[in-house]
């Protein structure tokens, strides 16, 4: 899968690594780099740096680094081969030849060639006369035949084979079927359809490709839904049913629903800015999506138990991204779908002027907890509000006591001080918070060198060494002359340094970009953080020969075996060898 140096060059020169990544992320120089919010970790204060004289880029918050290959592969969620060829496509260079390994684009293509095909078929199911009361489910669902067209829903007919033998016909085979998750194997290894006697909604990728489906029973009859399973063309966890629609229409917010259903009917009805996540609880993949496009989310879940608990959870993601949520308080029906069926658009349209804050939602939710005429009822109530207040800037606490106090006849200076005293502790709590989950990312980061951490010292030694040849490659042959590969004490140091010093011997290029060939993208990802400590080095020289003195005296205490902690054992068995 070579691509050569002066190909890879090309690539590089012509796509710009800070125009590229900021046509995903909000980049504001800062000198010499650019800074923004990382893509792929929640966080409020920019801690992802895109430098442009070395065309890499790292997050000092979660440690993903890389060159623009590695930073396509990322957010497009594509191989190696791929995102060079997405890269190559976008600046009008033409791909060579042969020498790459492209299979796993092909599968992944063939796989979309395949849904398409799937998705017209049931379409035209839905249309013929035989499946009358397919398209009839939807007529009495509102649903108009523009809308079915629109969203290209269909109709998979109730037989074993109809899909798998139209597909076969078109010269697509049992297995790639099975690949993409339109055909089932049985314990024999025979195939059939996965969906069958179900009305089908296509779920289409920003990109405009069908990338699974999701398959709805006629009746009551169980499971209700069936969803294309994880495929090489769909990641469930990342998707966001309807954005290709969506997403011209994000400007004043996007209403976030949980079904398929409750999407349709409401873009149906003039709000063409409604998604779904597609049968999960939502992730914070899917957040990041949605933030690309809008600050502004509607929640508007189910009005069951179930509903209310993926409120509070989405309410939490969102505001890690520092996204603004108002609630719909559904009312007199279970969802979107069957509110604007009842009631109409308008009253749909009224409910969404209305949303509450996230806020006003959960002091609402705590209100009706409780019985406000019971004394020891209504102190619970103002505890528990007074609780939700305390996560509000001071401005907003006070606008809020202010109605509480009138509510509940507690004087506003109890309820502000109540909810003071909590701020104290929730800060504390979340100070802990996030310490924790700090040290998460820092094992995240470490996870690549797994020696790190019995070997610390050694290790960072290690790391400086290989961030000075990285920045200067001039100092490589004194490092030689000091250091053998055997000095080295993990792994995986050893390992990059070797690749390192090989490269710089023989003249080859230690751009990000090119040594993506010979290493995964975690080894890229790592040594563009090397890359970026070892341009922080004011005195290059003095930080090689110190920290190869410190590797050398780590090593030799390790191979010293330490007498004083030995058995008596041990200790015999050392001077008998
Ligand atoms: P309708 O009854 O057709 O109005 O469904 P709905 O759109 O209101 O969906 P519901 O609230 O029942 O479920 C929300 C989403 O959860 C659906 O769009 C599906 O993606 C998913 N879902 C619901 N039921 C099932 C199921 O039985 N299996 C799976 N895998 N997913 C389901
Ligand atoms: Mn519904």
């Amino acid at each position: 899968m070579a691509f050569t140096d002066a190909f890879l060059e090309e690539l590089r020169a012509k796509n710009e690594i800070s125009e590229v990544i900021g046509s995903y992320v909000n980049l504001k120089k800062a000198g010499r780099l650019y800074k923004g919010l990382c893509p792929f970790h929640g966080e409020k204060t920019p801690s992802f740096t895109v430098y442009p004289d070395t065309q890499s880029f790292y997050c000092f918050g979660c440690g993903v680094g890389g060159d623009v290959i590695g930073f396509i592969r990322k957010a497009e969620n594509l191989d190696y081969t791929e995102a060079i060829k997405l890269l190559a496509d976008r600046s009008g260079i033409a791909m060579p030849e042969s020498g790459y390994d492209d299979s796993m684009l092909k599968r992944r293509n063939r796989i979309y060639e395949m849904n398409k095909e799937a998705a017209r078929f049931f379409f035209n199911q839905l249309i013929d006369e035989k499946n009358r009361h397919a398209l009839q489910y939807y007529f009495d669902r509102g649903y108009t035949f523009e809308t079915i067209k629109h969203f290209g829903l269909g109709y998979a007919p109730d037989s074993w084979d109809a899909l798998k033998k139209h597909l076969n016909e078109l010269r697509f085979s049992n297995e790639e079927l099975y690949e993409a998750n339109l055909l089932k194997k049985s314990a024999k290894g025979g195939y059939y359809d996965n969906f069958r006697g179900r009305v089908m909604v296509p779920i289409i990728d920003l990109r405009g490709r069908v990338v699974a489906f999701g398959g709805r029973v006629l009746d009551d009859s169980k499971p209700k839904y069936i969803n294309t399973s994880d495929t090489l063309a769909y990641k469930k966890t990342h998707q966001i049913f309807a954005m290709n629609f969506a997403k011209s229409h994000a400007e004043n917010g996007l209403i976030l629903c949980e079904g398929y259903m409750d999407v349709i009917a409401l873009h149906q009805a003039g709000f063409e800015n409604a998604v779904a996540s597609c049968g999960t609880a939502l992730t914070p993949e899917q957040v990041r999506v949605i933030a690309k496009y809008t600050d502004t989310v509607i929640l508007s879940q189910d009005a069951d138990e179930a509903g209310r608990k993926a409120v509070d959870k989405s309410i939490a993601l969102f505001s890690d991204v520092g996204i603004k949520v108002r609630v719909l308080n559904i009312q007199g029906a279970k969802d979107p779908d069957e509110f604007i069926q009842k009631f109409g658009a308008d009253r749909f349209k009224a409910l969404i002027e209305g949303a509450e804050t996230d806020t006003e939602y959960k002091l609402l939710l705590a209100k009706q907890k409780y019985d406000l005429s019971s004394p020891a009822q209504l102190a619970d109530y103002v505890g528990e509000a007074a609780r939700i207040l305390s996560e509000l800037s001071p401005v907003k606490r006070d606008i809020y006591a202010s109605e509480i106090a009138e509510q509940t006849k507690v004087s506003k200076q109890a309820i502000l001080s109540e909810s003071k005293r909590y701020a104290g502790k929730v800060g504390r709590t979340k100070r802990r918070e996030i310490n924790r989950s700090a040290m998460q990312m820092q094992s995240e980061k470490d996870k690549i060198n797994p020696e790190k951490r019995r070997y610390k010292a050694a290790a960072l030694a290690e790391e400086r060494i290989i961030a000075v040849l990285l920045c200067h490659p001039d100092l490589c042959a004194a490092a030689q002359a000091a250091l053998g590969d055997d000095d080295f004490v993990t792994a995986f140091n050893k390992h990059i340094y070797a690749v390192v010093t090989r490269r710089i011997q023989a003249g080859e290029s230690l751009q990000l970009s090119s040594l993506g060939q010979e290493l995964t993208m975690e080894e890229v990802g790592a040594l563009a953080g090397l890359e970026a400590m070892g341009k922080t080095l004011s005195n290059p020289q003095q930080e090689l020969r110190e920290s190869i003195a410190t590797l050398k005296e780590e090593k030799r205490k390790l191979l010293k075996p330490d007498l004083a902690a030995m058995s008596d054992e041990e200790f015999r068995k050392l001077f008998e060898n």
